[in-house]
């Protein structure tokens, strides 16, 4: 039985914000697409997929620190509801349900995530995982939808995975802001985050060599094929992954193989791809701790704990929301 989710996005809203997405990225002059579009349920299969590539090491590196700390994290926080934004299947997340559980604190579960299908199939699994645990899960957008956000007390919002660098800058201090002003003094963030390093480790965590990370980018036009009756072809254009040492971050874009006309029925909208040209998909910006807590004060958070793999590769840091 499909469990039931609260909806803070329909599939009216979806298509509208769709809609509203596509005809300003593929009109604007550099054309992008915002990465919350890969996910539809082929998109969340394969980035599944992409956690278990020998080149992707974020995943496996944020789980090492998990296994380290999660204690730590139940024990400094005592939290008593965990919330997770952009949950996707929620599998590290166990690790910190099963150390909240263990000392006792943990009496509720919200996993919040734009992909339906991938909420779904986790809140089933994890209902009859951790039987007694109260779990809603919500399908709603971080960057729309956190003041919605259950209240309560003693809350530790998750936000694992490295998914705050697919936010640009400025969104993502608005986004730290917000939920800043979504929780009461002492209420608690762990955030997730990569970390700069050779971009000769970097680029083929982007770039596998099965192909699988290709596939996951060509997927978004497949979601506009579907959903809003255009005609791309995804063969005809290549998965690129690029470091940008300035903005220290990846980007990944969908290349045109050759010149092409692409017609956006639903949006009326016809949209001309010279040879070469690029749409960027999305952009995975990497951190350092100095940057990183700089950006989490001025959001109105104290970092109370920073960890990393053993490797360095990537981190976790554990913020207190402030005191105003
Ligand atoms: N946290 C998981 C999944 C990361 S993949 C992990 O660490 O493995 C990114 C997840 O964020 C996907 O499940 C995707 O559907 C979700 N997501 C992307 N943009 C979102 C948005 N704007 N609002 C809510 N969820 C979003
Ligand atoms: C979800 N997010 C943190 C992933 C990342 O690494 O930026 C999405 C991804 N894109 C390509 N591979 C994985």
């Amino acid at each position: 039985m499909s469990p039931e989710l609260e909806i803070y996005l329909d599939d009216a809203d979806q298509a509208e914000q769709l809609r509203a997405d596509a005809r300003a990225g593929l009109t604007a002059p550099a054309r992008w697409l915002p990465p919350k579009w890969f996910y539809d349920s082929r998109g969340s299969e394969l980035f599944e997929e992409i956690t278990r590539l020998p080149e992707y090491y974020p995943t496996r590196a944020e789980r090492e620190i998990l296994v380290e700390r999660a204690g730590e994290v139940a024990g400094v926080t005592g939290a008593e509801t965990l919330v997770e934004l952009g949950s996707g299947s929620s599998e590290k997340t166990r690790l910190l349900l099963d150390a909240l559980r263990s000392q006792g604190s943990l009496a509720g579960f919200v996993p919040l995530d734009v992909s339906a299908a991938a909420l779904g199939e986790a809140v089933s699994t994890l209902a009859r995982d951790y039987p007694g645990l109260r779990i809603q899960g919500v399908v709603g957008d971080f960057n729309r939808h956190l003041k919605l956000l259950p209240g309560g007390t003693g809350r530790l919002v998750a936000f694992l995975g490295g998914t705050v660098g697919n936010l640009l800058p400025a969104d993502r201090a608005r986004f730290l802001a917000e939920l800043r002003s979504t929780l009461d003094a002492g209420e608690w963030l762990l955030l997730g985050a990569d970390l700069v390093k050779d971009p000769a480790v970097l680029v083929p965590a982007y770039d596998d060599a099965a192909g699988v990370t290709a596939q996951f980018n060509r997927n978004v036009l497949q979601v506009l094929n579907r959903e809003l009756g255009a005609d791309f072809d995804p063969d005809r254009f290549d998965h690129v992954a690029l470091w940008d040492p300035e903005q220290e971050w990846i980007e990944m874009r969908l290349r045109a193989t050759r010149a092409m006309t692409v017609r956006v029925a639903e949006l009326a909208l016809t949209v001309e791809f010279a040879a070469g040209e690029d749409l960027r998909t999305e952009v995975s910006a990497k951190f350092r701790r100095a940057g990183l807590t700089a950006e989490l004060t001025a959001a109105g958070f104290q970092v109370r704990r920073w960890w990393t793999d053993p490797a360095g590769r990537f981190s976790l840091t554990l913020a207190e929301a402030a005191p105003r």
